[in-house]
């Protein structure tokens, strides 16, 4: 039912998961976004959220909408961070916790993910699986070629790829035999699912019976198709005059006519904004159109839904999405029913498949895109170009005159669209002759905006002679810029296949074409550079040319990829290194995992915002948060005067003293994006939309140094820490007379190369929820560092340490994001809470993540390098400086050092380490953070002096690498591994010598594509320092099962998983009698930092020395009985003969294992497109002595 337009009504419905649902005003706001509907008004956190504009993934669900073109529904996936709620009337959902969960069993696709090891943190898997349960609900069946693009809008950053790939592609209809097999085996695996923990069942328990009594047993749904309840309903034809749903002065409009569409659009006064939905997946990309006052929904008129190919030209309507004309193009083009005259489709076709990603094509729409480029002209549409080369033409309705109007798309950018709608397009067939090339260059191959796009049409006679004006259209250099007119001029009457023609073109392109500055874009000298290239590029696809030439006609295409692991196998330490799925990975497939925003709102809970600063470097004049208050549903605004303790949310000192990082700026701002403050409201809509009416006035504004070269020119440099706690001005490795030996060397040369900052890009961003009670807060925090998070939060509330109670279930990734950083919002959180006596929430955006926290540190080395004759290095030099931030309490640059050398030997490598103090926020460590860049640096030198002595670099690598025969490292005297065992198989199984061959061949043959191919060693070093884990094993008299409590964080390394590894074999229990409990500071009190990929070693190592010392105890007393007790048995009588059959273990640093080198190294071959930097991956080989 509804929308009825009856506006006593005042309501929406839809069915989500197989329930109807009906929303109105004001508990479910006109603007409200479907993620936030299932989320936090329904309670289903299974669908997770990120970016909230449409580029990862983790929001999708599936939709079922009336296809009122094609008859029936149509059913596809799409992000729910675009999808407005009153958007979906009479629309089926469907979100992960339908699809399959413990209760009613796991879904097939589930079961895939899980069984391929397709999950480590499980943030993105809802989002993954409930693409793939689209895309087979639109198709029926997919090939795995259609796998690999389904999933080109699912960010994962922390599995890898291939295993989530090969797990969906053994659903493929073209699946491999091997991954199909291993699909059977999954799910016959899963078969026997324990219905109460959702966990393959593997054997029973020690007394012969099953501990899961409880619950009902789960069916697999159906594979594929979703299995939504309700009916479609269609739309009152009454209601086009009306608003179906009104708030104040906010309306939304279901008109199921274009005559409805003309009401609502005249309905509008001067004052309203007018939104006409589409997909609303605009709102990703140009995030400040609105606020909207009017909505009208293009959805239920069936004008706007019709294909007709029957006639010439071809008219498609204008709510029809992406994916619906890539398959009328499709269609048309080739095959059976292929039309004469549009053969060009299938450019567009493939042009359009690159747009966007999956989801947002489908159920973006092709005039929504075009509207998009007619209020924002700097928008690079691939839409608006690729349409405008083929002279298609739009049919827009015009609400005052009631005029149909038809212009070409060439015009969009300049026409008046208020008060109008595009109702369709009209794609006229093309002369023969005709050659349409189209091109997009992006900094990624897929979901990306393009850099530079071109769309190029020519009519070409026999002799190759431009027969009518061409179309030489471009996109990305600028609002005043599309079509270059004195290039198309030109070549009327020119034959392309004359040398000098092309080349005064190009000239002509290069003289018009001028890119605007902007620095999200590459460098205007790059575009301009692209326009001729592109140009070239359709000139050599259309005229051909010698076969060195040619293959500056075609596109990089990524291949279907295919990936291989390998590895030795020891069953006789089973379960211990066992390759399992981890023990929560259906909970993550499925959704039920729970990350720290996924728990329950508590009554009377609010929701933060951060205000931040939009000066560096600036005195805060003022800061007025009057208008913001004002606002319904804001509660307080919360700044650095309301912390009853210290202002700082960095207290790390065991490297040695620390300097305070605000929670909320005093004063003079210290960076942009600094929080000055946090809006606290009702609802996060509310408390966000409230931020922008803070007024803060500045003076005194400096100009921020934000990079490592400014601070050297401005001598903002301070030395790092030492391993000894003190300053340090050199780290030497080897002979310390390395000025002598440099002056002695054969060869010197000098270099420098930079290795930028990195966002993080965890798939959960930074949250935090802080509840007052009786005796202090419970706080929820994503850390991977609880005993700082409690310290600071202790002490920026002025309170005890006893008074926090911390617990943190998983992160959805951390890579050292999450060490200190985490702290600003659960101090800022804390802060709030603490002074309004209520639980507070801040859940942070992308935005708000990215600009109020550090990133990776940026390096940048300059360095000496002497060696010789035949590359052997003699002596290095290096000045190596890090961009810490405002604060250098996170520099790696001498913590990172011992790595600098990587797997070679010089006689002396000196490194001369600075902190570089920029006006940014205080970066921090990332995945390795200083060792990347050290190695990074090493083989810069390599490459620098292959390329000095004109050698083949892997021959400079090889002469370098330690000779273990009459040389010791430098930093720990081992064998060089990589030398004796890495090399010699990767060589082998990467087929070097062999392909090294062909890549010199493909480069002789081919001026336009290279390929390269490179070896690069790696040599990690890694001992255990003083990090500190409690343990703490619990075994429950009632029944038997087990309880572990570990001070380490789950992150999606699989700590819990190898906990529970060890502490099965070492009781000689079956893995099912295990669970592990959440982390808290209770029960795991004072435990350290969990990353450096230590935690899961000694968390190991605590909970075997923990169960040891139990199954001791318990072997002592079961030798008193009988031998043939079952073991809940043995534990019932051991407690009442008091038996502790609890463990608790604390670390001793004496009894911490050894530490050890890892070895590794990597081929990979890279071919790139000389013309426009395209590139892509064909080969990656890695061998890693994993232990
Ligand atoms: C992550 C992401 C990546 C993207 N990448 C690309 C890309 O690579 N290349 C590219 O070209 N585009 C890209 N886009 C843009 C995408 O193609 C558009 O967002 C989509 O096509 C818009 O369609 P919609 O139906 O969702 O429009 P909506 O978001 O619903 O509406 C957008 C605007 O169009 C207006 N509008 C909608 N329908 C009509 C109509 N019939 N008549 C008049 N006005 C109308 C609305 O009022 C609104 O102002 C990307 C978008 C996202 C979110
Ligand atoms: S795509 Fe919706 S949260 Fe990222
Ligand atoms: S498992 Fe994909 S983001 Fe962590």
């Amino acid at each position: 039912m509804a929308p009825q337009g009856d506006s006593e009504v005042n309501a929406v419905s839809f069915v989500l998961n197989g329930e109807e649902h009906t929303v109105s005003p004001p508990a479910v706001p006109l603007d409200m976004r479907l993620v936030d509907y299932v989320r936090y008004h329904v309670g289903l956190p299974g669908t997770k959220v990120m970016c909230r504009e449409g580029g990862c993934g983790a929001c999708i669900v599936v939709a079922t909408a009336p296809d009122l073109g094609g008859g029936g529904t149509r059913t596809f996936s799409v992000q729910a961070c675009q999808l407005l709620v009153y958007a979906c009337a009479n629309w089926q959902l469907e979100t992960i916790e339908h699809l399959g969960g413990r209760k009613k069993g796991y879904h097939k696709i589930q079961q895939a993910l899980a069984g391929f090891y397709g999950t480590q943190c499980g943030y993105c898997s809802p989002g993954m699986v409930m693409t793939m349960a689209g895309e087979l609900g639109r198709k029926g069946t997919v090939t795995s070629g259609e796998v690999e693009g389904a999933l080109d809008g699912n960010l994962c950053r922390c599995t890898g790829y291939r295993p989530i790939l090969d797990a969906f592609k053994s659903l493929a209809g073209d699946g491999a035999p091997a991954l199909k097999q291993r699909l059977a085996d999954i799910e016959e695996a899963y078969k026997t699912t324990c219905p109460r923990t959702g966990q393959p069942c593997a054997g029973k328990l020690s007394d012969g019976t099953c501990r899961s009594q409880a619950g009902t047993t789960g069916t697999t749904a159906k594979d594929g198709t979703t299995t939504l309840g309700g009916t479609t309903t269609t739309g009152d034809a009454l209601a086009d005059a009306r608003p179906s749903v009104t708030a104040g002065k906010e309306r939304w409009f279901h008109p199921v006519s274009g005559v409805g569409v003309m009401n609502a659009l005249k309905m509008a006064t001067p004052q309203d904004k007018v939104l006409l939905v589409g997909g609303n997946t605009g709102a990703g990309v140009f995030k400040n159109d609105g606020p909207y006052t009017m909505f009208i929904s293009l959805a239920q008129v069936p004008e706007m839904q019709q294909v007709n190919i029957a006639e010439s030209p071809i008219k498609l309507g204008a709510r029809l999405s992406l994916n619906q004309c890539i398959d009328v193009f499709r269609s048309v083009c080739e095959g059976p029913k292929a039309v004469a005259g549009y053969g060009h489709l299938k450019e567009m076709a493939d042009h359009w498949q690159v747009v966007a990603n999956l989801a947002v094509r489908n159920n973006g729409s092709w005039a929504g895109n075009l509207a998009m480029k007619n209020r924002h002209k700097n928008f690079p549409s691939d839409v608006f170009l690729t349409l405008a080369a083929i002279d298609a033409q739009i049919l827009v309705a015009n609400a005052a005159t009631q005029q149909p109007e038809q212009h070409p798309v060439l015009e969009v950018p300049q026409l008046d669209l208020r008060g109008k709608v595009i109702v369709a397009m009209l794609l006229p067939p093309l002369p023969a002759g005709t050659r349409v090339r189209s091109y997009k260059i992006t900094p990624r191959a897929v979901n990306a905006h393009a850099y530079v796009n071109a769309a190029l049409r020519l009519l070409l006679g026999d002799d190759l002679t431009v027969k009518e004006a061409p179309r030489l259209l471009f996109g990305g250099l600028g609002e005043h810029f599309v079509s270059a007119s004195n290039t198309e001029r030109y070549l009327i009457g020119k034959r392309l296949s004359d040398v000098s023609v092309v080349r005064e073109a190009a000239r002509l392109l290069a003289e018009e074409a001028t890119p605007h500055p902007d620095p999200h874009q590459g460098s205007p000298e790059y575009r301009r550079s692209l326009v001729q290239c592109l140009f070239y590029k359709m000139v050599v696809g259309v005229v051909g040319g010698s076969p060195r030439v040619r293959s500056a006609g075609d596109k990089i295409v990524r291949g279907l990829s295919s990936g291989q692991q390998s590895f030795d196998e020891t069953p006789d330490t089973w379960p211990v290194g066992q390759p399992l799925p981890k023990i929560e990975s259906l909970v993550q497939v499925a959704g039920e995992a729970q990350f720290a925003d996924d728990v329950p709102l508590a009554a009377g809970e609010l929701h933060a915002y951060f205000v931040q600063a939009t000066q560096a470097c600036a005195a805060i004049d003022s800061v007025d948060a009057t208008q913001a208050l004002a606002v319904p549903g804001v509660v307080d605004f919360v700044t650095a005067a309301d912390i009853p303790g210290k202002n700082s949310y960095f207290a790390m000192d065991m490297f040695g003293p620390v300097k305070p990082d605000p929670v909320f700026a005093v004063d003079r701002t210290l960076y942009h994006g600094q929080p000055l403050g946090l809006i606290v409201a009702r609802d996060r809509a509310t408390a966000e939309a409230a931020t922008k009416l803070v007024k803060v006035t500045y003076s005194d504004i400096k100009k921020p140094v934000v990079s490592i070269q400014e601070a050297i020119k401005k001598d903002r440099l301070e030395l790092p820490i030492g391993w000894d706690g003190k300053p340090a001005s050199s780290v030497v490795f080897g002979d310390q007379d390395g000025k002598g030996l440099m002056e002695k060397a054969s060869h010197r040369v000098k270099g420098k190369m930079e290795v930028p900052s990195q966002y993080h890009f965890t798939m959960e961003l930074m949250t935090a929820r802080v509840m007052p009670l009786e005796d202090g807060y419970d706080v929820i925090a994503t850390t991977q560092f609880m005993q700082e998070t409690q310290k600071v939060v202790a002490e920026v509330l002025n309170v005890p340490a006893n008074s926090l109670n911390l617990t943190v279930r998983r992160l959805g990734g951390g890579f050292g994001h999450k060490v200190s950083r985490c702290n600003l919002s659960a101090c800022a959180v804390a802060v709030a809470a603490a002074k309004l006596r209520r639980p507070v929430r801040l859940f942070q955006d992308l935005r708000t993540n990215m600009s109020s926290i550090g990133w990776r540190e940026p390096y940048y080395a300059s360095y000496e390098v002497g060696f010789s004759d035949t590359g052997r290095l003699e002596a290095v030099a290096m000045e190596v400086y890090s961009g810490v931030g405002h604060v250098p309490n996170e520099s790696t640059a001498v913590m990172a050092s011992n790595i600098a050398t990587n797997v070679y030997f010089s006689p002396s490598w000196t490194i001369s380490p600075q902190n570089a103090i920029l006006d940014t926020a205080a970066n921090t460590w990332c995945r390795t953070p200083g060792h990347v860049e050290y190695i990074a640096f090493a083989e810069n030198i390599m490459d620098h002096v292959a390329a000095e002595l004109g050698k083949d670099p892997l021959e400079v690598r090889e002469i370098n690498i330690l000779n273990i025969a009459d040389e010791k490292q430098p930093a720990d005297g081992g064998p060089n591994v990589f030398k004796t065992s890495i090399l010699p198989v990767l060589k082998e199984k990467a087929m070097l010598e062999q392909r090294k061959l062909e890549v010199e061949q493909f480069n002789r043959e081919n001026r336009w594509r290279k390929r390269g191919l490179a070896v690069t060693p790696m040599k990690y070093p890694y001992d255990y320092p003083p990090l500190r884990y409690g343990i703490l094993v619990s075994i429950y008299e009632q029944d038997g099962t087990i309880a572990i409590s570990h001070g380490g964080i789950e992150m999606g390394q699989g700590m819990n998983t190898k906990a529970v590894q060890v502490a099965a074999a070492t009781m000689g229990l079956p893995m099912q009698q295990f669970i592990v409990k959440p982390t808290s500071n209770v029960t795991t009190a004072n435990s350290t930092v969990t990353g450096g990929s230590f935690g899961s070693d000694l968390v190991c190592q605590g909970v075997k020395l923990c169960c040891e010392r139990l199954k001791a105890r318990l072997d002592a007393f079961k030798a008193t009985q009988d031998p043939a007790i079952t073991w809940p048995e043995l534990v019932k009588k051991a407690i009442l003969a008091d038996v502790d059959i609890s463990e608790r273990y604390w670390p001793n640093t004496s009894e911490f294992p050894k530490g050890y080198t890892i070895w590794g190294g990597a081929c990979v071959e890279v071919e790139v497109d000389v013309l426009t930097g395209m590139h892509v991956i064909r080969r990656a080989d890695v061998v890693e002595d994993a232990g």
